[in-house]
Order: structure tokens, then sequence, then C-alpha cells
């Protein structure tokens, strides 16, 4: 057995060094009794030092594990000195923030990110078994798909110098995708039932527990899909999910329902089980002014949506998931499908308790003169968009897609509530470590 040292505890003839491996959320016991050499070495192993011990697996007779080791030998591979960080049982997240490079040698921390890697599998698992293929589309893009301005520009030029872009690299402007979306929607009008899944960038400057400058996005896309599909797929994708880390996280899951957050078990398994809730935006207008309550920002039609708004919806409304559709043309990308009405669009939106928004998404305007005019009213040049209007040119279908804040699942699924303690390296305004 190869781990680090939790902890080491004397009892004269025997000594107790715990050991883990990060694999699990349980360490494994080693009993040194052997010979006092060997007590020795075990009394002065130091919290954090690499080891590697070797003896027979025994039953246990101790509470709360099956298994203990013997060890035979034990041999320090590298010790951790005392000014090793974690050797205090419990730290607090923003003091683990400022060492994110240690922080997955405490329990919690490695356990956000064994449920990250089960949660990104059943992301894999569930496309797969739907007959999904998935596409890796580009970090580096020429457009801005949310239309949003939120871009982070990539450059080769010198800071102060030409700013050009026809002097630059790719001789035009370039930045981080802040969705493969556009990229997708092609690949879904030739392949049928396509996904990608991959890291994204938006440059937008809020300072809240739910947004970061880089995050991982899963962006499904459906082909011969309507709006109703799209809302199907994403409440079985969300509930597979939930599913998937109650069976598979079993250990971990029982870690942040006793630490984190009281009732996330029972909270998860609503989300399995319980259909979502559907509200059109106007319901949902109706809903919360009707609801008596004093928002700070009073709800009106034509004005978005805020996490207080989300939230009552959700956690008190609801009380469980609810998929918000067909929101006002303007507050929405020039990809979304007009409705009949003329005024609203084939958005929606899952928010979550706790959490808000998880999943926004829409069917895909596929008319082409409806989507040349969005493009002009939304002040985009039909000449930079003039390869994703060719999908409307030849042989256009309806189709529609979504995407998942993947940090926000981790969210979901482990009780956590800021972002920046569920991604290894968070990198938000005016902080990135290295
Ligand atoms: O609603 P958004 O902006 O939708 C899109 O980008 C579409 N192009 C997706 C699509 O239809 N293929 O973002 C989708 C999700 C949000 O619901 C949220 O969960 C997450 O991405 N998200 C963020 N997560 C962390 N930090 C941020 N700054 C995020 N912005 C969006
Ligand atoms: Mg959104």
């Amino acid at each position: 057995m190869k781990g680090w040292v939790k902890t080491v505890r004397d009892h004269r003839d025997f000594v107790f060094v715990e050991l883990g491996d990060g694999s699990c959320l349980e360490n494994l016991q080693v009993v040194v009794e052997a010979d006092e050499a060997l007590r020795e070495k075990a009394r002065s192993l130091a919290t954090g030092a690499s080891v590697a011990a070797s003896g027979a697996f025994s039953p246990s007779p101790a509470k709360g594990q099956k298994w203990e080791l013997r060890a035979k030998t034990l041999e320090l591979l590298c010790p951790a000195p005392e000014d090793y960080p974690l050797q205090k049982k419990r730290h607090s997240d923003e003091f683990l923030r400022t060492i994110a490079h240690l922080r997955p040698r405490t329990n919690k921390y490695a356990a956000v990110f064994r449920v990250r890697a089960a949660l990104s599998r059943a992301v894999s698992d569930f496309f797969a078994a739907r007959g999904f293929l998935q596409v890796h589309t580009p970090v580096i893009t020429a457009s801005d798909c949310e239309g949003a301005g939120e871009l982070f520009r990539v450059t080769t030029l010198a800071p102060g110098k030409d700013t050009d872009p026809t002097a630059d690299f790719f001789g035009r402007g370039a930045y981080l995708t802040v969705s493969g979306q556009l990229a997708l929607e092609m690949f879904a009008c030739a392949l049928g039932d396509v996904y990608t899944f991959g890291p994204t960038f938006r440059a937008e400057n809020s300072h809240t527990a739910r947004h970061a400058a880089e995050f991982w996005m899963v962006e499904p896309e459906s082909a011969f899909a309507d709006a109703s599909d799209n809302m199907a797929l994403a409440e079985d994708f969300l509930r597979f999910l939930a599913e998937r880390a109650l069976s598979d996280c079993a250990s971990d899951l029982g870690l942040f329902d006793r630490f984190v957050t009281p009732g996330l078990i029972t909270s998860l398994e609503g989300i399995a089980k319980a259909g979502f809730a559907r509200v059109s935006y106007t319901e949902a207008v109706e809903i919360l002014k009707k609801s008596g309550k004093r928002f700070e920002y009073p709800p009106e039609w034509g004005r978005d949506l805020q996490t207080e708004h989300e939230r009552f919806l959700t956690d008190v409304h609801v009380k469980g998931a609810v998929i918000v559709s067909d929101y006002p043309k303007s507050l929405k990308p020039f990809y979304m499908r007009v409705n009949d009405d003329g005024r609203t669009v084939a958005a929606m939106a899952v928010l979550v308790p706790r959490i808000g928004e998880i999943i926004g998404g829409s069917q895909r305007e596929e008319r082409l003169d409806t989507l040349a005019a969005r493009l002009a009213e939304t002040g985009l040049s039909a000449q930079d968009y003039g390869w994703y209007l060719d999908s409307r040119r030849y042989g256009s279908v309806p189709h529609s897609g979504f995407g998942l804040g993947f940090e926000r699942l981790v969210m979901l699924v482990t009780g956590i509530s800021n972002i920046r303690d569920v991604i290894a390296y968070p990198r938000t305004p005016g902080a990135i470590s290295f």
C-alpha cells in the first residue's frame, strides 16, 4: 500500500498509521506492532509524508472499517516537514483556495474531484447509450456564439503595439470560445445527434459564487428535434446524472451530506425521481408577481430573471427542478427560433434548487430569412456568419440543443456552494494562481 499519512496514533505497544491514496474516501489503517524499531519508525512519520507499507490484510476489530494492514515493512518515501500546510483536520474553504495545488490532499476536495470524474464518465455513458457522437469543437474561434461580447482575445501581438487584427496571427480577430454550439450545429445537420464537452471561457466581470471565467460545458445538439424534444432530453440527462452520482459516489456523497449540505442525498433523489415542473417565462413572471414576496428586482415581463427569482421558483414554488421556456426575444441570442407570437423565442432553462440555472438551450432558427433578419437586428454581420447561414441554405432542418454548466452540476451533486471549490484551478476576475 502506497499513500500519504493522514494521522499517526501511538499506543506504546502498537502504532496506528492512517494512510490515504486518494482512490476513495476511506483511509487504510496500518497497524504497526511487529517490533520496537518499526514502531519507532511509525511514530516519526508526519502528516503528509508519503509512505509504502506492506504486510497482511486482516479483518479489523475496530468499528467503521472492514480491513486493516498489519505492517511487516514500512518505508518512508518522502517526508513532509512541519510546515506542511494541511496539519489541522479542518481548514476554511477560503484558506484552501490559496493552496489550490494542495487541497486535493484533503478528504473533502479529494471527494469533489472523484465525483467530478465520475460525472464526466456518466456524461459519456449517457450519450454513448443514445447513439450521440462526440465532436471536438475548437477552443480558438473567430465568432461570438452568445453575441454578448464577453470574449477573451487570443493574440500574438505585443502589448501596446499594433492592435490591427489583420496583422495578427490569424489575420483577423480570434477569441477563446464561449460555447461550441455554432460549430456543433453544423455537425448535427450532418450526423444527427452529436455533443461536445470542453472548456469554455467568458470574460464577464461577475463576482458571484456561480460564475467562472473558465468552465466546462456539455452541449448536445440534435437534428429533427424541436423545443419539446430538447426539454425532454435535458430532463432525462439531468435525472440520469443525479442517479449515477447516487449509485456510483455513495460514500463521497455521504461526506457532503454530513458536513456540507444536510439533506443533499434526499434532494438528489428528488431530482432523479420526480418529473421536472414546466412553466413558460410569462407564467413564471405571473407567479413571481402574485407571490406577494418583495424582491430586490421587481419581476417585470421583458426583464431577465434574477437569482432571487430563480430561487423562489425552485426552492419555494416548486421545491424541485423547473424548466422555464419561451423567453422574450429581446433577452436572447440571434440563433434562437422565433415563436409564432413574434415576441418570444423557443428558449429554455433548467433551474435547480440551490444553484439556479444549470442548463440553457433552445430550438434553433432554421428559417434562413428569419435568421438573417435576427442577425441584422442584433447588429451582427451576415458576412461573418455566412458559414453558419449555409446550414440554413442547404437542407435546413429543425434542430435543438442546450448547454449544461459542468461545474454547476458538480455543485448540485456535492452541495458545495462556491464554483471556485469544484474546479481544480479556478479562474475568476482578478484571480489566477498560476
Ligand atoms: O446559457 P448559456 O450561456 O448557453 C450557451 O452558451 C448555449 N450556447 C448552450 C447551447 O445551447 N449549446 O450557458 C449554458 C450553461 C448555463 O446554464 C450555466 O450552467 C453554464 O453554462 N454557465 C456558466 N458556468 C460557470 N461560469 C459561467 N460564467 C457560466 N456561464 C454559463
Ligand atoms: Mg443561459
